[in-house]
Formats: structure tokens, sequence, C-alpha cells
């Protein structure tokens, strides 16, 4: 059996103290409580993390309110726009000591950690270069008068992050609201919050000013509930479950805030008789295992023609049943679940699916930790689209196959459940790619692809319970700023 944490430095970039990041200084939780951290691959304890409560919030959104009327408040939008881009050299330089840190943390195979610090450093380049380029109007108006607006940050943002993909959601979600001017207060999940830390402390080093971004890491119901009702964030971004949505719009709603909230969904794929099935294969089955299914934007449905059915079900059955499961520095397909409770989830649906067709399972290697929160990636076959394995997010390497007749019943199967938030289309016909796009219920749609995790330039975000309002792209640039209009009459 293998030990798993022998890749962890607790010393470097601080990530192993047990503190808080607060006004550019790690200090201790005033409680003095932890929590301990787990390596979901072998389930051994990591390192400790501060379990951080609401005297620590107060005295994060004190740093990041200070900060704005300070260095960091006055320094201008190219400023700014250096300061990210020099972050995002240094994101890129530690390419290899963040990812490591990603994989032990989460789970997740060491190439698809690598992945995300490449797509942390892009937010970084991606919004560093737009900070200068949000640009106020002048407005035609009566005679006499000057019209204009000014684009402003809210003031002090908070961001309640998951455990799946850290580094990204830090990039989509910081990382804008930082470009804007805004001093963040950032609530990482407390299963997975290594590489929020080493952000944090990378940012000092290229040297942002005190306050402007600071980490408290702690549980949900603790740092995160006191986070979402602070009368001083202006602003609250939210990746993660409906429930927990829920009351975060309910706490934002006590100070009349905005909300941004990403909810996850249940999207499909929808494979017609004329698609290009070679092309598509590959997409039809990372999309739904990428991260062990834990992902946002995973492809938990596909909606297979019947003309084409049999084919796609028996190269997806092949490609399931070469799957391989391993801890995550193994680097194989898949690495474990986040955590025994998520692997009580997955294996309960997988359960509620012993009526269905099992057409492929992937493989769990032999010599894997017995602490590890491993799970066979399956496939399920001919499933009915109202099943509760249709419907519901599982948040695991699970797929269903529905088969369908027409683009009609592709479009209501398709729009058959209360999230929305990426679908593909997979056809060579022109028309029928432009129809689908309009009429399929979600924010994000592709077209013979599949965008899963992918661009950093790319609106995203959902309808129904996956949530509202948009990361990534200029989008969330609106998203992170507040309007003033200035009207003066001069005669
Ligand atoms: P969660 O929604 O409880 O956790 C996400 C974040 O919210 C964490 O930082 C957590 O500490 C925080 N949080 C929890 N309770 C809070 C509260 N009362 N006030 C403020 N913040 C709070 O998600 P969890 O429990 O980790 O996973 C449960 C399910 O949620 C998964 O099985 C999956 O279906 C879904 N999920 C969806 C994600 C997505 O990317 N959309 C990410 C993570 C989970
Ligand atoms: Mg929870």
């Amino acid at each position: 059996m293998k030990k798993s944490n022998s890749n962890f430095d607790p010393n470097w970039c601080s990530v192993g103290r047990a503190q808080c990041f607060i006004g550019n200084e790690w200090v201790a939780p005033i409680s003095g409580a932890t929590i301990e951290l787990k390596n979901p691959s072998s389930g051994e304890v990591i390192c400790n993390i501060a379990r951080g409560g609401a005297d620590d919030i107060d005295r994060a959104v004190d740093s990041a309110n200070a900060a704005l009327a300070r260095e960091w408040g006055r320094l201008t939008a190219p400023e700014r726009g250096r300061m990210m881009f020099r972050l995002g050299q240094l994101v890129l330089e530690n390419t290899e000591q963040l990812a490591r840190l990603e994989a032990i943390d989460v789970g997740k195979p060491l190439t698809q950690a690598r992945a995300d610090v490449l797509a942390l450093a892009r937010y970084m380049e991606f919004y560093g270069g737009a900070a200068d380029k949000m640009h106020g109007t002048t407005i035609p108006y009566l005679d006499g008068y000057t019209v204009y607006t000014l684009r402003e940050p809210h003031g002090v943002t908070g961001h309640i992050i998951p455990w799946n993909y850290p580094m990204q959601i830090i990039g989509r979600s910081v990382g804008a609201a930082l470009a804007m001017g805004n001093a963040t207060v950032l609530k990482p999940a407390e299963e997975a919050c290594l590489t929020a830390l080493a952000f944090a402390d990378l940012a000092k080093q290229v040297g942002f000013p005190a306050g402007a971004l600071n980490v408290v890491p702690g549980l949900g119901a603790e740092a995160g509930a006191a986070l979402s009702v602070h009368p001083s964030v202006r602003h609250i971004s939210f990746t993660g479950s409906v429930g927990v949505g829920k009351l975060i719009q309910s706490a934002a709603a006590q100070n009349v805030v905005p909300v941004t909230l990403e909810l996850g969904g249940k999207s499909p794929q929808l494979v017609f008789d004329d698609a290009d099935i070679a092309a598509a294969l590959p997409f039809l089955v990372d999309a739904g295992i990428q991260n062990a299914g834990q992902t946002c934007s995973a492809s938990s449905r596909i909606l297979v023609q019947r003309g084409v059915y049999d084919e796609v079900l028996e190269k997806m059955a092949q490609r399931y049943s070469q799957l391989r499961v391993a801890p995550a520095m193994d680097d194989l397909d898949l690495g474990p679940l986040i955590s025994a409770r998520q692997k009580e989830i997955v294996e309960s649906y997988l359960a509620k699916g012993a009526d269905l067709e099992t057409a492929a399972q992937g493989k769990i290697e032999d010599d894997v930790p017995i602490g590890g929160s491993y799970v066979k990636p399956t496939l399920f076959a001919s499933v009915s689209p109202g099943h509760v394995l249709a419907q519901e997010e599982i948040f695991g390497p699970v797929q269903v196959v529905i088969p369908f007749s027409d683009e009609d019943e592709a479009l209501a199967i398709a729009n058959g459940t209360k999230y929305g938030l990426v679908a593909s289309v997979w056809s060579a016909n022109g028309a029928r790619q432009m129809r689908l796009a309009k009429k399929l219920q979600s924010g994000q749609i592709f077209v013979n692809n599949y965008g899963a995790g992918g661009g950093v330039e790319l609106p995203f975000g959902g309808t129904g319970l996956s949530g509202h309002g948009r990361e990534k792209g200029f989008e969330a640039l609106y998203g992170f700023s507040t309007l003033k209009t200035v009207a003066t009459l001069h005669g």
C-alpha cells in the first residue's frame, strides 16, 4: 500500500500553518480551533487548517475595507492589471508545486491538476489585461447637460468556493473581482483549501497591498455563514450546492446585496444520427469522468438518437471498461472522490440505479490505499428521462445514456430537469445546431464539442437551479462592478 502525503511540504507558501491570511499576515484563528485536512487518496491527515469563525471574518472584512481606503484603493487600473500579470507569471513558475498541492488536497490526477494551474494563470492574464478596459459611456441628454457613467467596484466582495476546482474558481471569481478593484475575502472549502492559501502567499510575494486578498478557511456554517451575512460585504459569489446557494441568497437579501450563484447541473450532450461519432466519443466520456465527475459542468446525461444508439453505447462502454482509478499521484484516468461522505452519496445513487442496465464500469487499481474514497466509474444504459439518476446531480463518475427518436423528443428530455448549466449538440446539420442552440435552456451551448471546465474567455453560469449571474469572460466584470451615472448641468 502506498503512502500518499510524501509530496507535501507544509512550509511551502505557509500552507501547513493552520492560519488565516488577513491583511498580508498569517494569523491564527481567534478561537485557536483547527480542522484536519484529509488526503482523499488515502484518508491520511495532510495537515491542520484554521477553523476560522465569525470574529476572523470580521477581521478579514475590516482589513479589506481598510485596503480600499489605502494603497489598494489608490492603484490605477493598469497598475492592478500589471500586478495580476505578475501573479499569473508566478503561478506558472510554481506549476509543479501548485499541481501537487491540488492533487494531494482534492484527489485529482496530477495532469488534471496541472491544467487547473494553467487555468488560474490564464485568469490572472485575462483579467489583468481587462482591468483597464472596462469603460463607462457618455450619454446624449438634454440641452446644457453632459452625462457619463463610471464603472466602479462594489467594495468588499465575499467569495465562498467549493473543493472541486479551488484554483479555477479562485481565478474566475477572485480574479475578476480584483481586476475591478474590489477588496476580497475568500472562504475556501473545509475539504480542500491549500491552493487558496498558497495563492494568497504568492499574491503577497508579487506585491499585492495588504487587505486586497484575505483568506479565512473554516466550516461553511461558521466562517461561510458569517461572511454571507456580513453587512460590509457588498457582493457575494458562491459556487456549491443548491441548498447552500439558497441560504446564501437569503443571507444576501438581509443586506440587499447582489449574489452570483453557480450551483451545478445535469448537463446533457445530444448525439444525432448524423454526428461524427468518432469525434464525439472522447468528449462524451471525458466530460462525465473528469475530476471523477465532481464537476459543476459535468455531462451526466448522454442523449443518443436511435439510429446510432447501439454504436455509441458500445463505444462508450469500451472506453469505460478501460478507465482506471488510482491515487491522484499515480495520474491515471480518475482519482478518488473528495471524501468518504461524497463516496456515500455517490454509492447511494448507484444503489438507486440497481434497476438499470449497467453498460460498463471502470476498474479501481488493486493496491489503492484502503482509506481512499474510490468508486468505479459507471455507465448506465437505456435510462428513462424521469429516473432519479437522470434527474438529480450525482457529483460522481456516473453517466446515463438515454435514447431518443427525433429532435423534439431530444429537446424535451434535455430541458426536462430543473437545471440548465451546459448542453452540447453533436450533429452535422447546421439548421439543427442553430435551432437547438436557441431552444436549449442552458447557460452555455457547445456545438460539436463540449467545454467542461475550459474557456477562461467564455461567460459561464446557469439557468434554473444551476443558479444565476455569469462568471468568466468580460461578462464577469459587469457582475463584479456597479455603474454610476453622472449628469452635469452646465448650461
Ligand atoms: P456545499 O455547498 O456545502 O459547499 C460549498 C462551499 O459552501 C464550501 O466552502 C462550504 O464551506 C460553504 N458552505 C456550506 N454551508 C454554508 C453556509 N451555511 N453558509 C455559507 N457557506 C457555506 O457543498 P458540499 O457539501 O461540499 O457538496 C454537496 C453537494 O453539493 C455535492 O454533492 C454536489 O452535488 C454539490 N456541489 C456542487 C459544486 C459545483 O461546482 N457547483 C461544488 C461542490 C458541491
Ligand atoms: Mg455542505
